[in-house]
């Protein structure tokens, strides 16, 4: 069997796709959840693209021990040069260095012949190698580049001396067959192909990207790069749990096995659709919430009599623990602490005071607490302890169909409060306008508003995701309250802190 390596590309491509940008707390939350995954390689970010993406290269290079850590930069020096001073505090750093090899890149972005992208690759790729070992070289839009051409790419790159060649599908054009055909024609006409590692990346705009890369695995491609929950450009990247459960399940299809701790994949997901202020399609492969479900009555009498009838892979086997649990307000520490053990959380013995705190508070609100709301608690509880900032500390709103809605909001930073009174149209309109007279922040908009709750009962848990645009930076906030006004307060602030 071939070891498969999972090259993880969440925070550089998923984090590109338009309102998928973290906060750097956030991007080393995920970085965190990557290495439990398992994952051999992630690319942190693009380090020469903005400040912001070089401090998180940096970070995650010098905090992550258990992974390579790539950051992203084009066949350019000064690129070259960004990335190897971010990663330079990495245990195991990796340049990912790339250049467009297809005809229509090559005439009309880089303006620049084929014998030029040639030159440009040996220079480049040479440059980096003399800063790092790990070098990865890849032929953007390699699958519409002329094949002759794409081979004389990948061997000048390893001549160069690439360790890894990347051949991505940057538009998600082509398909399974064309795939499986391109990889086996660049093992049989790259002399020195052995001497390299070859990694595919595709993209999903015809929802063949998971197809795509499974085909390339095939055909000999021992790197597959991905995303969590499929993030990324466009209708996004090839996902990571989709990957890894076929390559787990269809072990005689693909005769290869990844290093991924499977059991951490739900927490993983949960984790990065949190951070995004998104949720999981119902129907999403692996991790939507139907995807172990079984409602059909024949269904279930198959499951019940045996669960390989209608399940292929277990719900534990992604870390989604067999059965729901209950608690309230008599509930214990040690066995919240163990069930979100087995949930996938392990908590530090300060996070679990913060948490428990926040789950009396709650249960003093809500009769019973579930998986879902222990999660929800969770990713909020995990991001009141890294944020920093303003924190909501009370709040009055007057509303009705016939006064002027008004509401009186007090903020505290430290030791300092902060009071102020607006109106507005409707109760978050002017609760919002409060904290504006507060924060007196930079111009910016709010630019969508989500709510939901979290399980069922007129008791439960309201989520609040709100969108602020500031010039071409859209920051989102989320807040989680039994009361949809304070959930929409917390959400808001949690927005307006990252912004300031
Ligand atoms: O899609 C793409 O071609 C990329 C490369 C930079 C690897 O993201
Ligand atoms: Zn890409």
């Amino acid at each position: 069997m071939n070891r498969i390596k999972i090259f993880d590309t969440t925070l550089r491509d998923g984090e590109q796709a338009p309102g998928c940008s973290m906060h750097l707390d956030e991007k080393i939350e995920v970085a965190l959840a990557l290495e439990k995954l398992r994952v051999d390689v992630m690319e942190a970010g693009f380090s020469v693209i903005s400040k912001g993406d070089f401090d998180a290269v940096q970070t995650i290079a010098n905090t992550v021990k258990n992974a390579s850590v790539a950051s992203l930069a084009r066949a350019v020096k000064k690129d070259i040069e960004s990335a190897y001073e971010a990663l330079k505090g990495a245990v195991s750093p990796r340049i990912h260095t790339f250049i467009a090899t297809s005809p229509i890149h090559m005439e009309y972005k880089l303006k620049m012949s084929g014998d030029k992208v040639l030159e440009t690759i040996f220079d480049t790729v040479s440059y980096a190698k003399s800063f790092i070992n790990d070098v990865e070289f890849s032929a953007e839009d390699a699958t519409r580049s002329d094949k002759e051409f794409l081979a004389k790419a990948v061997h000048t790159a390893i001549k160069a001396g690439a360790t890894v060649v990347n051949i991505p599908d940057t538009v998600g054009y082509t398909t399974p067959i064309e795939m499986f055909d391109l990889i086996t024609y660049l093992m049989n006409n790259v002399d020195n192909i052995h001497k390299a590692e070859i990694s595919v990346h595709c993209h999903n705009d015809l929802g063949m990207g998971v197809a795509n890369s499974l085909a390339a695995v095939r055909a000999g491609a021992t790197q597959v790069e991905c995303t969590v929950n499929g993030l990324g450009e466009r209708a996004g990247n090839a996902a990571l749990e989709e990957i890894v459960m076929a390559l787990n399940t269809r072990k005689n299809i693909y005769n290869g096995y990844t290093n991924i701790d499977t059991t951490q994949i739900y927490r993983a997901s949960k984790l990065v659709y949190n951070v995004l202020g998104l949720y999981s399609p119902i129907n999403k492969a692996i991790v939507g919430s139907n995807a172990f479900a079984h409602e059909a009555g024949i269904h279930q009498h198959g499951v019940l009599a045996n669960r390989e009838t209608y399940e292929i892979m277990t719900p534990e086997s992604i870390g989604l623990p067999k059965n729901n649990m209950v608690f309230g307000k008599h509930s214990g520490k040690h066995a919240i602490e163990n069930r979100l053990k087995e949930l996938g959380f392990e908590l530090s013995k300060d996070e679990m005071e913060a948490f428990f705190v926040k789950f009396k508070t709650l249960a003093d609100k809500k009769k019973t607490i579930n998986d879902l709301d222990l999660q929800a608690l969770l990713g909020h509880t995990e991001k009141e302890i890294t944020s920093k900032g303003y924190k909501l500390d009370r709040f009055t709103v007057n509303t009705g169909n016939y006064i002027t809605t008004n509401a009186v909001v007090r903020l505290s930073d430290g030791e300092k409060l902060y009071e102020e009174v607006a109106i507005g149209d409707g109760p978050i309109d002017a609760a919002y306008n409060a904290i504006n007279k507060i924060l007196k922040a930079p111009e910016h908009s709010l630019d969508d508003y989500a709510i939901r709750s979290i399980t069922e009962g007129n008791d439960a848990l309201g989520e609040v995701v709100v969108r602020i645009k500031c010039g071409d930076c859209v920051i989102t906030g989320r807040g989680l309250s039994t009361d949809i006004i304070e959930a929409s307060l917390l959400a808001y602030i949690n927005g307006m802190n990252k912004l300031i």
